[in-house]
């Protein structure tokens, strides 16, 4: 089933979706980044009508490195994927820092973590995952150069307005779309005028580096000889003055690398106002001086390896960070913060949506509040953890050094042990064969589908008696 689509700019709101006779209900996802195809794959196998709306003409080979490991493995190879993703990428075995003259300050092993997870973490290059994801979408299911204006949802469906004047119809509206989601823009705007948006999701997000990004050509493997191996060393400098540059390599002779600089007051946050989510390679000239110089532990400059990187192959990004607190009302979900959460998102959102026995307005929006109720504890744990590694990898405030300095003195038992903390979360899709665990560390147990399971069940509406009502907002 498509979903059905309006040019009538006069009809403003919400109607009913042509339900499939299964009572299936249609999901519009806004974002085709990683989070929204990844949705795409998890609903196409469940056999859940959707589309997906993307505001680009076609993908763009924009970022550098990116890894996944044991959180989300699993689902790529429950989708038949993982072989696939292991063609682009390397392992990595090692993470080293080093000072700016090269000298070596500490080094982390990963080499175990295999054994203890059933996973290698994996390094790739971004624009290489996305393809391979879109390639398995079918092309009809993902429309481009729909940038998604705003939204609409009451009892009988979800409706989305694009620039080009259209409009589109559907029962579920999912916003992938990014860090600058215009779908939670404007629904935390609705919210917002009812009042019933919590306070610290009205603030902005807070700025935390602005990072150059790149993957060169093929590099010569003479030349730097780390290119010859099958395994990645994860190399950071801290620079000083803020600065840090790290390298990984990928498979065909190349060479990630990403170059920050931490900002830390409010001024320098105000300055960076002009920034944008596009990762576009405006006015990256400034930001290539300053590194220009930097050594790198695998040989050379940074500026040797930008020259080998063609500019448009070059983005700068700002990172920002934060964790919203409302993930979802009525009708609407929001998925993202991060690449393994976008997914892990998009894992439970397709499995709530899969329990679905009506597309009944209660029954969607007490799928959702799940959504959110059994991702956020995890989500909020990564962020903290996530923060935490950022601040132990480039930060260079006195407390950070500090940290470092401990964190890299931590005898091996104690890494291992918060290394398996944070890998025992990892969602599967419940409506396909689920992957036993390999490694020899513990799993969380995995919340099995109510239509798998064998027990008959009452309907959601039915357990919810009355409170069945408005979902309009
Ligand atoms: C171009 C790009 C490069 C990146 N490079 C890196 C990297 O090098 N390293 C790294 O760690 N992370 C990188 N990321 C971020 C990382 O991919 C995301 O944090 C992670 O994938 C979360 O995915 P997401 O699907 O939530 O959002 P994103 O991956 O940000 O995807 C959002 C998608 O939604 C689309 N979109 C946005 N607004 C609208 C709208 N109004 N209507 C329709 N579509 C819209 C965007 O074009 C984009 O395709 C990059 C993201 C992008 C978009
Ligand atoms: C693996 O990736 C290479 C490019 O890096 C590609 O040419 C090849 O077809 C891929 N193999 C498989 C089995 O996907
Ligand atoms: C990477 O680290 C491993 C040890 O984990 C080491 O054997 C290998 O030589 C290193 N490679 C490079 C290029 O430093
Ligand atoms: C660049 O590196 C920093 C520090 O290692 C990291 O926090 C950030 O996510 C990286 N950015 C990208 C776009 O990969």
């Amino acid at each position: 089933m498509s979903p059905s689509v309006s040019e009538d700019i006069a009809s403003n709101g919400p109607t009913a979706t042509p339900s499939s006779t299964s009572g299936k209900p249609h999901v519009l996802i806004v974002g085709g980044g990683l989070g929204g195809l990844m949705l795409a794959l998890l609903l196409e196998r469940a056999n859940i009508p959707y589309q997906v709306f993307e505001r680009a003409s076609k993908a763009r080979a924009l970022g550098s490195a990116m890894s996944l490991g044991a959180n989300i493995l699993p689902v790529f190879e429950q989708l038949g994927i993982l072989e696939d993703v292991k063609n682009i990428s390397l392992p990595v075995y090692e993470q080293r820092l080093y000072e700016a003259s090269m000298k070596r300050s500490g080094a982390l092993t990963m080499k175990d973590y295999k054994d203890i997870t059933g996973y290698d973490t994996y390094v790739f290059p971004r624009p290489e995952l996305h393809q391979l994801m879109l390639e398995r979408v079918p092309v009809e299911k993902v429309l481009v150069n729909k940038k998604v204006l705003s939204m609409e949802q009451n009892q009988l469906g979800v409706m989305i307005r694009c620039a080009d004047g259209t409009q589109y119809h559907g029962d579920i509206l999912v916003g992938a779309d990014g860090a600058y989601s215009s779908v939670r823009q404007a629904l935390y705007k609705k919210l917002d005028a009812k009042g019933s948006l919590p306070k610290s999701d009205t603030e902005s997000l807070a700025l935390g580096f602005i990072t150059m990004v790149g993957v060169t050509h093929a590099l010569d493997p003479e030349k730097y000889p780390c290119l010859k191996e099958t395994v990645v060393n994860f190399s950071q400098v801290i620079g000083g003055h803020y600065m840090s540059w790290h390298t990984l390599t990928v498979p065909g002779n190349r060479v990630c690398w990403n170059a920050s600089i931490q900002l830390t007051s409010e001024a320098e946050s105000r300055a960076c106002q002009f920034r944008n989510s596009e990762w576009g390679p405006e006015s990256i000239e400034n930001t290539i001086k300053v590194f220009k110089e930097c050594k790198v532990p695998i040989g050379g400059t940074m500026g040797d390896l930008i020259e080998a990187t063609p500019q448009d192959l070059i983005s700068r990004v700002y990172l920002e960070e934060k964790l919203f607190e409302t993930w979802q009302h009525g009708r609407t979900a929001l998925i993202g913060d991060g690449a393994v959460n976008a997914m892990q998102d998009a894992v439970i959102l397709a499995n709530v949506i899969n329990d679905l026995e009506s597309t009944n307005p209660a029954d969607i929006k007490v799928a959702l509040e799940s959504y959110q109720e059994q991702r956020y504890p995890h989500a909020k744990f990564e962020y903290m953890n996530s923060k935490m590694i950022s601040k132990i990898m480039t930060g260079q405030k006195w407390n950070e050094r500090l940290l470092r300095h401990i964190a890299f003195n931590l005898p091996g038992w104690v890494r291992m042990r918060g290394f398996i903390k944070s890998a025992v979360y990892r969602p599967q899709a419940s409506f396909l064969p689920f992957i036993e665990k390999r490694g020899t560390g513990s799993v969380l147990p995995q919340a099995p589908s109510h239509r798998q399971s064998a027990k008959p069940r009452r309907s959601m509406t039915e357990k919810r008696g009355k409170r069945a009502t408005v979902v309009s907002i």
